[in-house]
């Protein structure tokens, strides 16, 4: 049976597969709606109903259904956006094993040990049926879960001392998790996770700043410009009011900076970790910054290729 790795992130799923000896990835951004959508013209509805509920993909709505919070994780609509990544990702409707992730918070208790409940509730949860209206559909057959965040650093850790440890520093859409761990992964001595310090504090604040320039828009698509800042045509081209361009750029420097304070304050409770790396997709706005925070040699300080897919990588590694 296929297998897929699948880093079930609150902003964006990302997956992994081999297909004919080729590793393989998709991400598909979770923005989705109550009720179905019409079709127009050869554009192709993602209708779903999954629990008797009707849900449809939707990434221009300002008002998506939010997932940027914990019940999400063991929610319909997280089943639904698993099953959407994989209608998106090319492969045939089939019977699938699936590796998907927790939150660290859920994943450990605070003596570090495996809170078996959400395991199991998590794997209850993605193992039930979505529909696709007039398509055929994923049947999850098998589901195993790990944690978030400290997979990526598997193939970091296996190079290091045993008397060396890594500080892995995972920035997503909505959380920032951070775990020490020795080298050769012996041990994890300690992991932090604030699940409401994320990128999502400069998409908020770019939603308002946006908003007051006549362009109310979903997160995905504020998300787009916070990325393309530097790109003035992109910026021209989806600000309605050219006036606010200025205001609205200066709004998302300033939260960026703002990020990057809150980031290094939580790093700044970690001690003696002699390796850094920094994964997630919010890694391209904070790396710079924590790279100037922490004292450490520059030949110990790494930005994973592809921040975002830096989990879904070592999930595999993982097996
Ligand atoms: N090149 C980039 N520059 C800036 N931000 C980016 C870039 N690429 C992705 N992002 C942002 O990263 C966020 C998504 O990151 P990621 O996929 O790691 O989050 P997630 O896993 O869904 O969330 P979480 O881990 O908090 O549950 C989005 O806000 C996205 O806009
Ligand atoms: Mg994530």
């Amino acid at each position: 049976m296929m297998r897929i790795f699948i880093d079930d992130g609150s902003t964006n799923i990302k997956m992994l597969w081999e297909e004919a000896g080729k590793t393989l990835t998709h991400i598909s951004p979770n923005s989705f709606k109550r009720g179905w959508s019409a079709t127009f013209g050869s554009g192709k509805p993602f209708n779903y109903l999954v629990d008797g509920e009707k849900y449809s993909f939707d990434l221009i709505t300002p008002d998506v259904l939010p997932t940027n919070n914990v019940e999400w994780q063991y929610s319909p609509l997280n089943a639904l956006a698993i099953h959407h990544a994989l209608q998106t990702s090319g492969i045939e409707p089939q019977d699938v094993e699936v590796i998907v992730t927790l939150p660290l918070a859920e994943y450990y208790d605070e003596d570090a040990q495996y809170r078996l409940d959400n395991i199991e509730r998590k794997k209850k949860s993605v193992m039930r049926s979505v529909e696709l209206n007039k398509g055929s559909g994923f049947n999850i057959t098998k589901v195993k879960v790990l944690p978030e965040s400290i997979p990526a650093g598997v193939s970091l850790c296996a190079d290091l001392k045993p008397s060396h440890s890594a500080l892995i520093v995972d920035l997503g859409g909505t959380t920032l998790d951070v775990s020490m761990v020795a080298g050769q992964m012996t041990s994890v001595s300690r992991v932090y996770g604030d699940s409401r310090l994320g990128v999502s504090l400069v998409t908020d604040a770019v939603k308002l700043a946006l908003a007051k320039a006549e362009t109310a828009t979903s997160s995905y698509n504020v998300d787009q410009i916070i990325i393309n800042r530097n790109d003035a045509e992109f910026l021209a081209e989806n600000i309605n009011d050219p006036a606010a361009i200025d205001f609205v750029k200066k709004e998302i420097m300033s939260s960026i900076e703002r990020l990057c304070k809150r980031v290094n304050d939580v790093i700044s409770s970690f001690k003696g970790y002699s390796h850094v790396i920094v994964i997630g997709g919010g890694a391209p706005l904070v790396a710079d910054s924590i790279r100037d925070h922490v004292a450490i040699r520059d030949d110990r300080f790494f930005v994973a290729d592809e921040p975002q897919f830096a989990l879904v990588r070592g999930l595999k590694l993982l097996g």
